[in-house]
C-alpha cells in the first residue's frame, strides 16, 4: 500500500526514541509527586508576585491562588508555590485522566509535531476524521440518529451552533425552552439561556427563553405535571413560537441535580407534538455516567435531535440528525481545535470506551459508590454540617452548613488550603461539588480526600 511522507515521519525510530526519553524523564520527575504537600516558604514571595501580576494583567484575581507548574501525577497537581494538591475539580471537569498522564502526553506530542497548531474550516487533519467518527458511532450505537458531528472550541460554541441549526430549521419560531437554574455557557446568546441574572447583567437581550421547573425527586409525579403544565402555558401564551428545548439532563453548575427518564419523556412528548427540537446539553455530563452519553443513561436515544458535548471530550462538538443539517454558510470556524487537543481527544475517548470505565460494574460506578459511602458517613457524623451526597457517577456533591453560599465558599477555600480542589455550585442551596479525574483516581485517593474534607469540616465553626 502506498505510504505518505507522514507515515514515514511518525514511524521514524528517532521520534520513537525521543518519546521514550520524554516518557522516562516524566516518570522520574512525576514520581516525586505522590501526596499532598504544603507550599514551600522559600517560594512564597515569587508565587505571591506571580499571582499579583496575573491579577493585574487579567483584570481581576483568580478564584483560587492557583498557578500550576505544568506537571502532576494522576489526581495530584503541583502548584508554583511548591505545594501539591488533590485535584478533584479538574478545571471544572476537563482533566479526566488527571495530570501528566503518559498516554495523553504521548498523544499531545503527536499533535505538537504535526504540521499546524490548529485545525479548522478549510484544513483538518486525519485525526479530526477519526474523532468525528468515534463521536458519531458511539452516540448512535443504541438507535440515536445524531450521526453528524461539528467540532468546536467550547461548550458555549457547541450550544450556539446547535441553537443556530434549530432556529434555521424551525424558522420563524424563535423562542426556546430551558430548565430553571440551568447553565448553557456565557456567549451573548447562551447568557440568555443560562438561568442566572448576574451572568447577563448589562447585556442586550438575544434569545427569548421560557424556563421550566427541573425534576424534583421528592415529588416525582407532581414535578412532571408542573413542568408539562408550565410548557403548555408558555405555548398558549406564545403559540407556534418555540423552536427548541435545551435540556441539561444532569444540572452540573447548579450542583449536580439529576433528572429522570419519565420526566424527560413527558416533556419530549410535548416537544414532538409541537415541532419543538430536543437539544441535550451534555457539555458537563458527557462520560460521567455509566454510559458515555447521558442521553443514553436516561434512555432517550430515540428522542434526541441534537446533542452537545464538551469538557471531558477535550474537543467540544455538536451532534445532529440529518433533518437538522444547516444550510451552506450557517456554520464554519477558523478553529475547531488544536492538533494536540484533537489527538488527545481521540486517545481519551478511546480509553473511556474500552478501558473499563463505563457500564454497571465500570470504574465510574465503583468510584461513585466509594465516594458516596464516605460522604454518607460524614453526614451521619456531622448532621449539622453536611448533607448529601448528591449527584451521579463522576459528579458528586454535598451541602455544607445548610447550603449557605458564604459558608460554602469559605469551606472550599479552606479545603483548597488543606490540599483538595473542589468548587461551589448553585444558589439556594449552594453545594460543594467534585468532578474527580475518574481515569486517574482510586479508592485510596478518595479515602485521603475524604480525610481532608473531614479535617476541614472540623476546622469550620
Ligand atoms: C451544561 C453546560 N453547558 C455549557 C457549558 C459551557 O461550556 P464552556 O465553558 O466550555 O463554554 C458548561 C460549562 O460549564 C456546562 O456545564
Amino acid at each position: 500500500m502506498a505510504k505518505t511522507v507522514a507515515d514515514g515521519f511518525f514511524a521514524d525510530p528517532r521520534l520513537k526514541e525521543a518519546k521514550k526519553l520524554i516518557q522516562e524523564a516524566l516518570k522520574e520527575h512525576q514520581g516525586q509527586i505522590t501526596c499532598v504537600k504544603p507550599a514551600d516558604p522559600e517560594l512564597k514571595e515569587s508565587y505571591d508576585q506571580l499571582l499579583k501580576k496575573m491579577a493585574e494583567f487579567r483584570g481581576g484575581a483568580l478564584f483560587y491562588n492557583y498557578l500550576g507548574t505544568g506537571i502532576g501525577n494522576g489526581p495530584f497537581v503541583e502548584l508554583a508555590d511548591g505545594s501539591v494538591k488533590y485535584d478533584f475539580i479538574t478545571g471544572i471537569g476537563v482533566h479526566y485522566m488527571g495530570h501528566s498522564h503518559p498516554g495523553v502526553i504521548d498523544a499531545q506530542i503527536n499533535g505538537a509535531i504535526s504540521n499546524t497548531v490548529m485545525n479548522g474550516h478549510l484544513q483538518q487533519n486525519t485525526d479530526s476524521a477519526k474523532l468525528v467518527e468515534i463521536f458519531s458511532k458511539e452516540a448512535c450505537k443504541n438507535g440515536a440518529e445524531v450521526k453528524n458531528v461539528f467540532l468546536t472550541t467550547s461548550g458555549a460554541m457547541a450550544n450556539e451552533n446547535a441553537f443556530k441549526m434549530i432556529f434555521q430549521k424551525r424558522y420563524p419560531a424563535a423562542r426556546f425552552f430551558s430548565f430553571e437554574k440551568c447553565f448553557a455557557g456565557r456567549t451573548l446568546g447562551m447568557a440568555w439561556v443560562t438561568d442566572k441574572a448576574a451572568y447577563r447583567q448589562g447585556l442586550p437581550k438575544t434569545i427569548d427563553v421560557d424556563y421550566i421547573p427541573f425534576y424534583c425527586e421528592a415529588d416525582h409525579a407532581g414535578s412532571i405535571k408542573l413542568a408539562v403544565n408550565a410548557m403548555k402555558r408558555s405555548m398558549t401564551r406564545f403559540p407556534g413560537q418555540h423552536a427548541g428545548f435545551i435540556m441539561e439532563l444532569i444540572q452540573g453548575e447548579n450542583g449536580s441535580w439529576v433528572g429522570n427518564t419519565e420526566y424527560f419523556e413527558a416533556l419530549i412528548k410535548v416537544c414532538q407534538e409541537n415541532n419543538i427540537s430536543v437539544l441535550v446539553d451534555e457539555v458537563q455530563s458527557f462520560a460521567r455516567t455509566r454510559d458515555l452519553f447521558s442521553f443514553q443513561y436516561f434512555k432517550l436515544d430515540k428522542h434526541v435531535d441534537i446533542v452537545t458535548v464538551g469538557k471531558n471530550s477535550q474537543v467540544c462538538a455538536t451532534l445532529f440528525k440529518d433533518d437538522h443539517k444547516p444550510k451552506p454558510g450557517l456554520m464554519s470556524q477558523t478553529f475547531t481545535g488544536s492538533s494536540s487537543q484533537i489527538a488527545a481527544a481521540n486517545f481519551m475517548i478511546n480509553e473511556m470506551v474500552t478501558g473499563g470505565y463505563l457500564g454497571e460494574n465500570g470504574k465510574i460506578e465503583k468510584l461513585h459508590s466509594h465516594f458516596k459511602g464516605h460522604l454518607e458517613r460524614l453526614e451521619k457524623k456531622y448532621p449539622e454540617k453536611v448533607s448529601g451526597p448528591f449527584g451521579i457517577g463522576a459528579m458528586v456533591a454535598m451541602t455544607v452548613f445548610g447550603g449557605d453560599e458564604a459558608k460554602a465558599k469559605s469551606f472550599t477555600m479552606k479545603l483548597f488550603e488543606n490540599g483538595v480542589l473542589s468548587f461551589m455550585a448553585g444558589t439556594g442551596p449552594t453545594r460543594v461539588r467534585f468532578l474527580m479525574p475518574i481515569m486517574a483516581t482510586n479508592n485510596n485517593h478518595i479515602n485521603e480526600v475524604c480525610e481532608i474534607i473531614e479535617k476541614t469540616l472540623n476546622e469550620m465553626t
